[in-house]
C-alpha cells in the first residue's frame, strides 16, 4: 500500500520503519494534513496522521476525490477527526486505541511531582550555585485527595500510582471502573463533588461535545484553595481563560499540562528564533511560575513509540488483506 506520513518527525520515523520493514511504501512528510495540504495524498491508497493534523469535513472530502480509502492515526485520540464525514464518504479510519497507558500516566505523575516538589525552579538556582531553600515548600502526596477525571485506561493507571503513594482516591466518569474501587478504594462521586474535595486533580477523559470546557469558573470557584491541576489528555476539556484567572488569583496553586487548547499549530513546531509567537494565552501561562507545560510529549516512550509504529502498520496490513481491524472507529 502507499501510505503518506503526515506530520512524520524525526524521533519517530526508525519506529515506524522498523516495524514496516519495507512491506508498505511510506513517504514520510513534516507537514500537518489540513485542507490545503490534503492535495499532497494524491495517488496515496492510505495516511497516517497524529494529533495536531486537522481532518475535517472539507479535507475529509478532498482526500476522498484524490483517492485516499484509509486513514490510521497514530494516537489515542480521535478528536480531529469527522468520523461522520469519514464513514459518509466510504474512508475507513483506525486509531492505536492503547499504546501505553503507563507512559501517559507516568508523565502525569512526573508533572505533578516537580511542580509540587518545585523541581524546575530548585535545579535552577542550583545550576546558578544559589542553594537558598526559601519559597520550595511542596506538601506529602501521602493521605492527600486525588480526583481522577476519566478512569478508563490512563485514569486507571495514575490511580494505581497515586494509591501506592497513599492518596484518598475521588473517581469520576461516565462508567464505575470496579476493579479501582475494589483493588484502590476509589470511591465515584459527582464531578461537582470531586472538584470541591480533591487536592489534586488529574483529567483522563476523551475531548468530545460534551467534554469540551468540563473545567470552567462555576467549577474552578468550588475548588479547594492550593488546588493543583494536572492535564494530560486534551487541552480544551479545560477553559484556559478561566484557568489563567485561577491562577491569577491563586486559587489553582499549580497547573500542569501536557495538552493546551490552542495547540494546533503551536506545538511540534520551533518558535524560539522566529517571530514572536502569536497565541496570548501560552504567553501568560509561561509567564506563571507555578505553571509547568510539556509540549504534548507524554506519549514519548520507547515502549509507547513501538507500539504506535506496529499498530499503525497492523492497521495498514488489515486493510491490505481487506479484513477489518479491531482498531477500526467507522465500522
Ligand atoms: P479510555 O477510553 O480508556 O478512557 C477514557 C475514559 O473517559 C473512559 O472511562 C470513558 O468512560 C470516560 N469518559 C468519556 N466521556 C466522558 C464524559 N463525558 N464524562 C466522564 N467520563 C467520560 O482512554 P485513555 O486511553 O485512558 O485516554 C484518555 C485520553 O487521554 C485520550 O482520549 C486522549 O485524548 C488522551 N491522551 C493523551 C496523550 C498524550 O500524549 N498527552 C496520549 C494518549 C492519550
Amino acid at each position: 500500500m502507499k501510505v503518506l506520513v503526515y506530520s512524520a518527525r524525526e524521533f519517530e520515523i526508525p519506529y515506524l520503519e522498523s516495524a514496516n520493514s519495507h512491506k508498505h511504501k511510506l513517504t514520510f512528510l513534516k507537514e500537518a494534513l489540513s485542507s490545503k495540504t490534503a492535495i499532497k495524498a494524491v495517488g496515496y491508497d492510505a495516511i497516517s496522521i497524529f494529533s495536531a493534523d486537522e481532518a475535517c469535513f472539507l479535507t475529509i472530502e478532498k482526500l476522498k476525490d484524490f483517492g485516499v480509502k484509509y486513514i490510521t492515526l497514530r494516537s489515542v485520540g480521535y478528536d480531529n477527526v469527522n468520523l461522520r464525514a469519514a464513514l459518509r464518504l466510504g474512508i475507513k479510519v483506525a486509531n492505536v486505541p492503547a499504546y501505553s497507558p503507563f507512559a501517559i500516566a507516568e508523565h502525569a505523575v512526573a508533572l505533578l511531582l516537580a511542580l509540587n516538589r518545585k523541581l524546575i525552579e530548585s535545579n535552577r538556582r542550583v545550576s546558578q550555585f544559589n542553594f537558598n531553600l526559601n519559597q520550595l515548600v511542596g506538601f506529602d502526596l501521602n493521605e492527600k485527595t486525588i480526583g481522577i477525571i476519566g478512569t478508563g485506561r490512563i485514569g486507571a493507571v495514575m490511580s494505581k500510582i497515586m494509591h501506592g503513594f497513599g492518596c484518598e482516591l475521588l473517581g469520576y466518569d461516565i462508567e464505575t471502573n470496579y476493579e479501582l474501587v475494589n483493588k484502590y478504594n476509589m470511591t465515584y462521586n459527582s464531578l461537582a463533588n470531586l472538584c470541591a474535595e480533591s487536592d489534586i486533580i488529574s483529567i483522563h477523559v476523551p475531548l468530545n461535545e460534551d467534554t469540551h470546557h468540563l473545567i470552567n469558573e462555576d467549577l474552578i470557584s468550588e475548588m479547594k484553595d492550593g488546588v493543583v491541576i494536572i492535564n494530560t489528555a486534551r487541552g480544551a476539556v479545560l477553559n484556559t481563560n478561566h484557568i489563567i484567572d485561577g491562577l491569577k488569583s491563586r486559587k489553582i496553586g499549580a497547573l500542569g499540562i501536557d495538552v493546551y487548547e490552542n495547540e494546533k499549530g503551536v506545538f511540534f513546531k520551533d518558535y524560539s528564533l522566529d517571530v514572536p509567537i502569536d497565541d496570548n494565552m501560552i504567553i501568560k501561562l509561561n509567564a506563571l511560575p507555578n505553571v509547568l507545560i510539556t509540549g504534548h510529549h507524554a506519549f514519548l516512550t520507547e515502549e509507547a513509540l513501538t507500539n504506535i509504529a506496529e499498530t499503525t502498520i497492523y492497521n495498514l496490513n488489515c486493510w491490505e488483506q481487506r479484513i477489518n481491524s479491531e482498531n477500526e472507529l467507522t465500522s
